[in-house]
C-alpha cells in the first residue's frame, strides 16, 4: 500500500510507524513542512490510559518514551496567596521535541520515508496514493481541500493564550491564578524533564488588551509575564519558542474521511490544553486507525470503521474539554468569590470526570480538609453545631433559610401527582409526601399546587382556593412534622396557557378532549398550534391573579407550610411573562427584561407581604429556554438578582419547557451549570435540580459551590429512601423513626 502522511507531527509518524512495523511492503512517506529538530511549543502530558494502549501498539517506541517521563502526581492550585495541593493524579510530561527526535528514529528504522522542510499545498501529486493521512494539525490543509466532504466546524474561543517555557521546575501540575492592574491571569504549567516547565499564560481578550499585549513582540510579552509572575517563578527565567499570542480553535467535523483521505489528530479534532489530552488523541487515533486498516483490507471499509471506532471517544473527551475552557474563560466569576477550598473544588470538578469520591481516592487528606471546611460554614450559616469528626460529607452538613434549618442538602422536587380531586389532596399525596419525608431529604416540596380552579394543569391537579384544600394539606403537614425532622414546602402556581390539559399518563400538554376551562397568558399565544389560544391578561386579570396568590399563601400558612415556593418556570403563567417568547406584550409589561420581569416580582411581593417573615420563599425558574429567540441567560441573571432583592431566599435553578419545540441538552447534571453561574454572579443561594443520580455528584456540586441544595425528582419516585441509602453507603447514621428503630443492625444486601 502506497500511504503518504501530510504532517509529521505525533499523529503522523505515530500512524506510519505503526504500519509500516505490521507490514514492511508498505511503502510510506512522510511529508513535514519543518525541519527535523524544529517544534513549536516545550512538553506534553500523557496519562497512564494511554501509554497502555501505546505499549501495547509499539513496545520499543512506548519504552522509550516512558523512559523519558518527568512524572507527577500532584495538581497545585495557587489562589490569593495559598497552595493547594490535590494529589494522586498520575500523569506525566515529555519534550514535545523529544518525543518527534523518538517518533522519527523510530520511523527510519523501520524503513519509513521522512521528507522534511517540504510544505504541501497542492494534494495533486499524491494523486496515486492508496491513502493520504491529513495529519497537518490544527490548520490543516488537507481538510480546507476537501472542505465540502469533512464538514469543518471550527470555534475560535474569546481567551489569549501563549505558550512559554520556563526553567522552573514545578513540582505538581500547577495552576496559577493572579490578579494584575489589568485584570486575571491563568497559568497552566508542568514540567517535562527534570529542569524544564511548560507555561501557557491565558487571560481574557480584555484583560490582554488593558496589559498592552496585542501590540507586543515575543520579548515584550516575555519581560511582561517574568514581571508579572516574578514571585512564582523563584528567580527563574521563561522562555520563548514562536510564543505569540493565539485564540484557541476547538475544531470539529462532520465527516473525518474522503475516498482514501482521512483526518487524524488535530486536524479531526481539537481539545483544549487545560485538559492536555491533544498528544493523545493524536497518537490513539493513529493506533485505532492502523487496526482498522489491518482488520479490513479495503481502505474505504477501513475508515469507515476507524471514525466510528474513535468518534465517541473522542466526542466524550471534546464534551469534557468545552466545560474546561469554559470554566477558564469564566474563572473572574470564581476567583475571588470562592474561599481557596471551593475554588479548588470547582477548579478539579469542572468536567464532572472527576468528583468528590475520585478525589478522595487519590488523596483523602484533601478531601478532608475541603469537608471540614465545608463543615465549618455549614455551622457559621446555620448556626446548629456540628457534633462529630470527621465531619460529615457536604450532603449532611446543615442549612439555613430564615428560621428553617434543614438537617441535610437533599431536596424533593415538587412533583404534579395528578391525582386530586377539585384541587384537594388525598391519601396518594400523604403518602406520596409522607414516605419521602421519613426517606431522609431534609426539604420535601409539594407539588405545584394551583391558586384558583381555573389556574390548574389539569383536572387532577391540587389547588389551594377552597377551605378544604386547607384541612387536607395541613393533615400532610403534620405528618411530615410529626414522623420526621423533615421541612416541608408548598409550590404555588397558576397554570396558564398550559392550563386545560389531560393527566400525565394521557398525554402531557395535550388539550382535554371535554370540559376545558377558559385560558389566560401573558400573551395570546397558543402552547401547541392546536391548543387553546389563552385569552392576554388584562389589568383585572392581574389583580385578581395577584389577590389568588395572596388568598394562596395565607392558606399554605394555616396549614402550616415551612416554606413557600413560587413556580416561575416551564412556561405557565409567571413564566409565561418572562420569556420573550411568550410575551409579545406592547404594554409596561412586555418589551425589555425589565418589563417582563414586572408582574412576577409584584406577585413575589404581594405574597412576600403576608407570607411570615420567619419563613423563606423561593422561586423556581427556567434559565432558558433552549430555543431561538428565547430568555437571554444574562437576562435570566438580573431577573434572580432582582428576586433576591425583594426578599426571595433561594432559588430553584430549572430550565427549558416554555415552548414545545426546545432542544434541551439532557445529561446528567444537565442544569447545574445555570445554577453554578446564578449562584456565584446573583449571589443568592440556590437549589440545583436534573439529572442528579448519585451522592457523589451532589457532595461534588456542594463542595464546589455549584448549589447550595441538591433536588432530585425523578431519583425520589424511584426510591422514596434515597437519601438513607446514601446515608448508609457514606456510613452516616441518619436517625431512624421510632418505629423503625429495629432496622439498626441490619445490614441491606443488593446483590
Ligand atoms: C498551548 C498548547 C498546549 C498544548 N499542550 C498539550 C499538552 O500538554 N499535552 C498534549 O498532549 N497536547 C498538548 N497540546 C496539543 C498538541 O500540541 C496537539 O494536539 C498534538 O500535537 C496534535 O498532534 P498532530 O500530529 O495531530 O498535530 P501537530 O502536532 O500539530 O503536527 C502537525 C504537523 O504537520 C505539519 N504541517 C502542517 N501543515 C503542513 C503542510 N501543509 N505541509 C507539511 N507539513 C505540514 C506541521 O508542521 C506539524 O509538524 C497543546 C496545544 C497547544 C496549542
Ligand atoms: C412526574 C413529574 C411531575 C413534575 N411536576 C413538577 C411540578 O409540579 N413543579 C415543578 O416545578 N416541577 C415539576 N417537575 C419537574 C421536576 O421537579 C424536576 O425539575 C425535573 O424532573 C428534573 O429533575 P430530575 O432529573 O431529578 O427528575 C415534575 C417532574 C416529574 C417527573
Amino acid at each position: 500500500m502506497r500511504i503518504v502522511s501530510i504532517g509529521g507531527g505525533p499523529a503522523g509518524l505515530y500512524f506510519s510507524l505503526l504500519m509500516k512495523k505490521s507490514d514492511p511492503a508498505h511503502d510510506i512517506t512522510v511529508v513535514e513542512r519543518n525541519r527535523p529538530d524544529d517544534t513549536f511549543g516545550f512538553g506534553v502530558v500523557f496519562s497512564d490510559a494511554t501509554l497502555e494502549h501505546a505499549a501495547e501498539a509499539d513496545r520499543k517506541s512506548h519504552d522509550e518514551i516512558t523512559s523519558h517521563f518527568a512524572h507527577w502526581d500532584d495538581i497545585d492550585i495557587h489562589y490569593r496567596g495559598q497552595v493547594l495541593t490535590s494529589a494522586g493524579h498520575g500523569f506525566a510530561g515529555m519534550s514535545r521535541q523529544l518525543l518527534l527526535d523518538i517518533l522519527q528514529r523510530r520511523c527510519a528504522e523501520l524503513g519509513v520515508r521522512l521528507e522534511f522542510q517540504r510544505e504541501v499545498g497542492d494534494l495533486g501529486e499524491y494523486a496515486d496514493a492508496d491513502l493520504i493521512l491529513g495529519a497537518d494539525g490544527v490548520n490543516s490543509v488537507v481538510r480546507s481541500r476537501y472542505a465540502e466532504h469533512f464538514r469543518p466546524e471550527i470555534d475560535w474561543r474569546p481567551n489569549k493564550f501563549v505558550w512559554l517555557g520556563t526553567t522552573c521546575p514545578y513540582p505538581a501540575f500547577t495552576f496559577l491564578f493572579k490578579e494584575s492592574a489589568h485584570g486575571l491571569w491563568r497559568v497552566h504549567a508542568y514540567r517535562y524533564d527534570a529542569s524544564m516547565s511548560t507555561f501557557i499564560l491565558e487571560t481574557t481578550e480584555a484583560t490582554w488588551r488593558r496589559a498592552g499585549l496585542d501590540r507586543a513582540d515575543e520579548d515584550q510579552t516575555l519581560a511582561f509575564c517574568e514581571r508579572l509572575f516574578a514571585e512564582e517563578l523563584g528567580g527563574h527565567r521563561l522562555l520563548k519558542n514562536r510564543s505569540l499570542w493565539r485564540s484557541f480553535p476547538t475544531v470539529r467535523n462532520g465527516s473525518w474521511r474522503h475516498g482514501n483521505v482521512v483526518l487524524v489528530g488535530d486536524a479531526a479534532h481539537t481539545a483544549h490544553f487545560s485538559i492536555g489530552s491533544g498528544t493523545k488523541l493524536a497518537i490513539e487515533d493513529a493506533i485505532a486507525l492502523a487496526r482498522a486498516l489491518q482488520a479490513h483490507g479495503e481502505v474505504e471499509k477501513a475508515l469507515a470503521a476507524y471514525e466510528e471506532d474513535r468518534r465517541p471517544e473522542v466526542e466524550r473527551l471534546q464534551r469534557a474539554a468545552q466545560v474546561s475552557l469554559e470554566w477558564f474563560e469564566q474563572a473572574e466569576r470564581y476567583h475571588g468569590r470562592l474561599e481557596p477550598p471551593q475554588f479548588a473544588m470547582s477548579l478539579l470538578t469542572r468536567s464532572l470526570r472527576v468528583t468528590h469520591q475520585n478525589l478522595r481516592a487519590r488523596d483523602p487528606g484533601f478531601v478532608a480538609t475541603v469537608d471540614r471546611w465545608f463543615a465549618s460554614r455549614a455551622e457559621q450559616q446555620s448556626r446548629v453545631t456540628i457534633r462529630r469528626t470527621p465531619p460529615p460529607p457536604p450532603m449532611f452538613t446543615p442549612f439555613r433559610l430564615r428560621e428553617m434549618v434543614l438537617g441535610n442538602r437533599v431536596v424533593v422536587s415538587p412533583m404534579c401527582q395528578y391525582s386530586a380531586q377539585d384541587g384537594t389532596p388525598g391519601d396518594w399525596h400523604l403518602v406520596n409526601l409522607g414516605s419521602r419525608a421519613v426517606g431522609g431529604a431534609a426539604l420535601v416540596v409539594a407539588e405545584m399546587t394551583d391558586v384558583s380552579r381555573e389556574g390548574r394543569i389539569t383536572p387532577g391537579c391540587t389547588g389551594m382556593y377552597k377551605a378544604e384544600h386547607v384541612a387536607a394539606w395541613k393533615g400532610i403537614v403534620e405528618f411530615v412534622h410529626r414522623a420526621s425532622p423533615a421541612r416541608i414546602a408548598l409550590q404555588l402556581g397558576h397554570a396558564g396557557r398550559k392550563g386545560s390539559t389531560r393527566v400525565l399518563w394521557e398525554g402531557m400538554d395535550e388539550p382535554l378532549p371535554e370540559g376545558n376551562w377558559p385560558l389566560i397568558s401573558a400573551s395570546a399565544l397558543p402552547y401547541h398550534p392546536y391548543s387553546q389560544v389563552p385569552r392576554a391578561m388584562d389589568r383585572e386579570d392581574m389583580e385578581r391573579v395577584r389577590d389568588q396568590f395572596v388568598g394562596a399563601a395565607r392558606m399554605a400558612e394555616q396549614a402550616g407550610f415551612d416554606m413557600l415556593e413560587l413556580h416561575m418556570a416551564h412556561g405557565y403563567l409567571l413564566a409565561s411573562f418572562i420569556s420573550p417568547l411568550t410575551n409579545v406584550r406592547t404594554d409596561g409589561y412586555g418589551g425589555s427584561a425589565a418589563n417582563r420581569a414586572r408582574y412576577p416580582l409584584e406577585i413575589f411581593d404581594a405574597v412576600r407581604a403576608v407570607w411570615p417573615s420567619d419563613r423563606p420563599m423561593s422561586a423556581k425558574i427556567s434559565a432558558t429556554d433552549w430555543a431561538r429567540g428565547g430568555l437571554d441567560f444574562d437576562e435570566a441573571v438580573d431577573f434572580v438578582r432582582k428576586l433576591r432583592e425583594h426578599g426571595c431566599d433561594i432559588v430553584a435553578v430549572s430550565t427549558g419547557q416554555t415552548v414545545p419545540d426546545q432542544r434541551p441538552q439532557y445529561g446528567r447534571l444537565y442544569q447545574t451549570p445555570f445554577s453554578d453561574r446564578i449562584r456565584c454572579e446573583a449571589e443568592i443561594p440556590t437549589m440545583t435540580v436534573g439529572g442528579i443520580t448519585s451522592y457523589d455528584d451532589v457532595n461534588s456540586i456542594l463542595a464546589a459551590g455549584r448549589a447550595d441544595l441538591c433536588v432530585l425528582a425523578r431519583g425520589h419516585l424511584y426510591d422514596p429512601y434515597w437519601t438513607r441509602h446514601a446515608a448508609y453507603e457514606q456510613g452516616w447514621d441518619l436517625p431512624w423513626p421510632d418505629q423503625y428503630v429495629s432496622v439498626k443492625g441490619f445490614t441491606p444486601r443488593e446483590d
